[in-house]
């Protein structure tokens, strides 16, 4: 039995740009939009939250005049309340975090919508999904993770789809109550052979990196492979 949204038909796919080119981020995010990606995924890390660092701020803003597609920021950072306004100034779409690096999650929630950007809240394998409760009517995103944060490359944990059920049907009750739209988005070890079942129990947006970016763009690599991801995810 599955518990899918109906109501989001289109399924979004966000390729994390951690996989991307980094020397050529500019043309990496130009081809992937013109591939059919519906988000730009934007992964933050600082060496602190988790053990590795990436990008901020200047490469948001340096990559956003190339796309006009989302960018959707996942924060893997501690403290985040400072980097929430530069993102926003750097052309940030929709911000998410992880409520265990703040102190106070409504604050941050409503710090990134007062900034015109759509909020959400990133779990981890193993966070509860009590933590949406007390904040559903603040979130534009939930972003589950099914791996652990920090890297690409990883293995799908499969105790995700559980996951995924729970948090689909707590949007579902919250929808049939007149809540606002709430996009469930899936990241880590997303890929052919695994996202018909994802999208089966109930993501709307899934995040893929080393599947995307693995394949070289020569030929109309991204394209074909987003085409599959899609394929695969409609046969389910
Ligand atoms: C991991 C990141 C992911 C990651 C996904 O901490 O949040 O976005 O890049 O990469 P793949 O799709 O390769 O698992
Ligand atoms: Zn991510």
């Amino acid at each position: 039995m599955t518990t899918r949204n109906l109501s989001a038909p289109v399924l979004r796919l966000a390729p994390s740009i951690l996989s991307a080119d980094f020397a050529r981020l500019g043309e990496e995010v130009r081809a992937i939009q013109a591939a059919g990606a519906d988000l730009v995924h934007f992964d933050v890390m600082d060496n602190h939250y988790v053990p590795n660092l990436t990008i901020g701020p200047l490469v948001c803003e340096a990559i956003r005049p190339h796309v006009t597609i989302p960018i959707d920021v996942h924060l893997m950072v501690e403290p985040v309340d400072s980097l929430i306004p530069l993102f926003a100034k750097a052309g940030a779409n929709i911000i998410t975090f992880h409520p265990e690096a703040t102190k106070h999650v409504d604050r941050t929630l409503s710090l990134i919508r007062e900034l015109g950007c759509k909020a959400g809240l990133v779990l981890n394998p193993a966070s509860s999904v009590e933590w949406l409760d007390h904040v559903m009517d603040r979130l534009d995103m939930v972003l589950l993770m099914s791996v652990n944060p920090g890297f690409g490359g990883q293995k799908f944990i499969p105790s995700t789809l559980a996951k995924l059920r729970a948090v689909r049907q707590r949007i579902e009750t919250h929808q049939a109550r007149g809540g606002q739209p709430i996009w469930l988005e899936v990241d880590g070890g997303v890929k052919t052979d695994n996202i018909g079942v994802i999208v089966a129990a109930g993501a709307d947006t899934c995040v893929a990196g080393s599947a995307v970016f693995g394949s070289p763009d020569a030929g109309g690599g991204y394209a074909t492979v987003m085409r599959e991801l899609r394929r695969h995810a409609a046969a389910c």
